[in-house]
């Protein structure tokens, strides 16, 4: 008898608690649903709600609409999958040229600087990790410790000048005096470096005037860009930097690690630098502290830029502003491979890269220097910085020139050992420095055969393919 009343209990029990638990269970994995929910909108806050459709203004007037697409043409649904696209895409919508016609493409972004909440928020006392990003970026702990440590800082790009050169470019405020320089040329380097920036003053790096091999040349200037080092002693670097500043005039250096993912901090720093020291500079060489320049040639080269441009706009000289020539590569895709040093997640970063030009040397005008700062100011940093170039390029509307005589990926095949190959060319990358003084005399003192020899062109690239 007891043993049954026992078991009825029981039943009872359970009849009453299983709802209990599972009433229980529900009410938990709502809750949970909904604070995940919540965690994922707080990206938008602030985020503009798009009309389904564009109807330009004015045509309402008549009372008619202008024709209007049926279907929306723009995303809603944020690209929650790949991190800087989702917060890319925030700052795109803030700026879009349809909806905010008075922020263009090519246009003047410099009335909207007050508005901070436009540009990418930088943070003007210090710059602290940012560990939320922690949770929005799903497999942040499988990453790569480089990409691990660029999420959480990407969105400072404050960082002082320990060694400066101000008056690499002359006095600014005694500029209409002095002529300003044709050609800057922005090297990125790294402290231990010392052999190739010697190389480079030496031989294609030469400040003052440099003649062109047939024009007249011009006043052509250098800075070295660099930064911390991450593993050595930096008192003593600093230190050594400064002196090397002293004597030479020519080193840049800030106050962040110079690791291979802050390389992108170099070109934006450099664009803000410039625009305070250098304005009126006509172009700018971008590199590596390995590549092999002839300077005197792209002299040359960029004078016929100059009287073409003057020539296009009928006798008005007009800065070139949108000026960019390099090795262009088209159509390429992020690297997906863990084991390459341009590794980049898909959940960072989704879709094809717009076309850039190889980073180991590319030439840009003095012009457009200005219109990258700005704009530079509404594309989120990305760790490869020729990439990241592009994707500025690509909202300026600015197309990159191709110039087949920039070997960025150094010669096809083993042309380099024809008797004429570096007459045929304008820069060559991944050069010791020994090597670098040998083409330079080389170079400038070619046998008679090679003298007359042409630059490389996309003509002489297809008839090479065509044999
Ligand atoms: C850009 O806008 C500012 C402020 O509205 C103005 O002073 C400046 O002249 C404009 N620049 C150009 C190139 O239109
Ligand atoms: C931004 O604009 C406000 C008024 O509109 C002005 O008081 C403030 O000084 C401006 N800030 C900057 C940095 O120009
Ligand atoms: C530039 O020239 C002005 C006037 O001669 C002078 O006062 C100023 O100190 C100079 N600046 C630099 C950085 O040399
Ligand atoms: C940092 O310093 C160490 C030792 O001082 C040196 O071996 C290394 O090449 C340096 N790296 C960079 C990027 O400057
Ligand atoms: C870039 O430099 C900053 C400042 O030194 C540092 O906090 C950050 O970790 C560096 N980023 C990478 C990817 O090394
Ligand atoms: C100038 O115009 C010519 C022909 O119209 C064109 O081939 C050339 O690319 C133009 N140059 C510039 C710098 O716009």
């Amino acid at each position: 008898m007891a043993c049954c009343l026992w078991r009825y209990r029981c039943r009872i029990l359970l009849c009453l608690c299983t709802p209990c638990i599972l009433f229980g269970c529900l009410f938990i994995y709502l809750a949970l649903a909904v604070c995940l929910s919540m965690t994922y909108s707080i990206a938008p806050v602030g985020l503009p709600l798009l009309p389904p459709y564009f109807v330009a203004p004015g045509a309402t007037n008549s009372g008619l609409l202008a024709p209007y697409p049926i279907n929306s043409f723009w995303k809603y649904e944020l690209n929650k999958e790949a991190h800087w696209n989702m917060i890319q895409q925030l700052i795109d919508r803030q700026h879009n040229p349809i909806l905010q016609p008075r922020m263009g493409t090519s246009g003047n972004f410099s009335s909207l600087d007050n508005s901070s909440s436009d540009s990418i928020q930088q943070q003007k006392v210090g710059c602290f990790p940012n560990y939320e990003v922690i949770w929005t970026l799903s497999d942040y702990f499988s990453l790569p410790s480089q990409m691990q440590r660029f999420v959480i800082s990407m969105h400072c790009r404050d960082y002082p000048l320990l060694i400066d050169q101000p008056r690499v470019c002359g006095n600014a405020s005694q500029q209409h005096q002095m002529e300003a320089p044709m050609l800057l040329l922005a090297i990125k380097s790294q402290a231990p470096n010392f052999e190739n920036r010697q190389a480079i003053r030496k031989t294609w790096g030469r400040s003052g005037l440099v003649k062109g091999k047939v024009g007249k040349g011009g006043q052509v200037r250098r800075v070295f860009l660099l930064a911390k080092n991450h593993s050595g002693h930096n008192l003593d670097t600093v230190k050594s930097l400064k002196e090397e500043g002293r004597k030479y005039g020519d080193i840049l250096m800030w106050d962040f690690f110079d690791t291979f993912f802050n390389l992108t901090l170099k070109d934006v720093l450099f664009w803000d630098w410039f625009s305070k020291n250098c304005q009126d500079t006509r172009f700018v060489f971008k590199g590596d502290d390995d590549v092999f320049l002839r300077t005197p040639v792209l002299l040359d080269y960029l004078q016929k830029v100059e009287v073409e441009a003057h020539a296009n706009t009928s006798g008005h000289s007009r800065p070139i502003e949108d000026f960019f020539v390099g090795d262009v590569i088209t159509s390429a895709a992020p690297m997906r491979s863990q084991t390459t040093k341009y590794y980049i997640p898909d959940s960072f970063y989704n879709g094809m890269y717009p076309s850039y030009a190889g980073g180991g040397g590319v030439v840009y005008s003095g012009a457009l220097v200005l219109r990258l700062l700005e704009v530079s100011k509404r594309v989120h940093l990305f760790p490869i910085d020729d990439v990241y170039l592009g994707m500025c390029l690509q909202r300026l509307g600015v197309v990159p020139i191709h110039h087949p005589a920039f070997l960025t990926f150094d010669f096809p095949n083993d042309e380099a050992k024809k008797p004429c190959a570096y007459q045929t060319i304008l820069l060559v990358h991944k050069r010791t420095p020994k090597e670098i003084r040998k083409l330079w005399v080389k170079t400038k003192n070619p046998s008679y055969k090679c003298r007359k020899v042409a630059l490389r062109s996309d003509q002489s690239e297809k008839e090479k393919k065509g044999t």
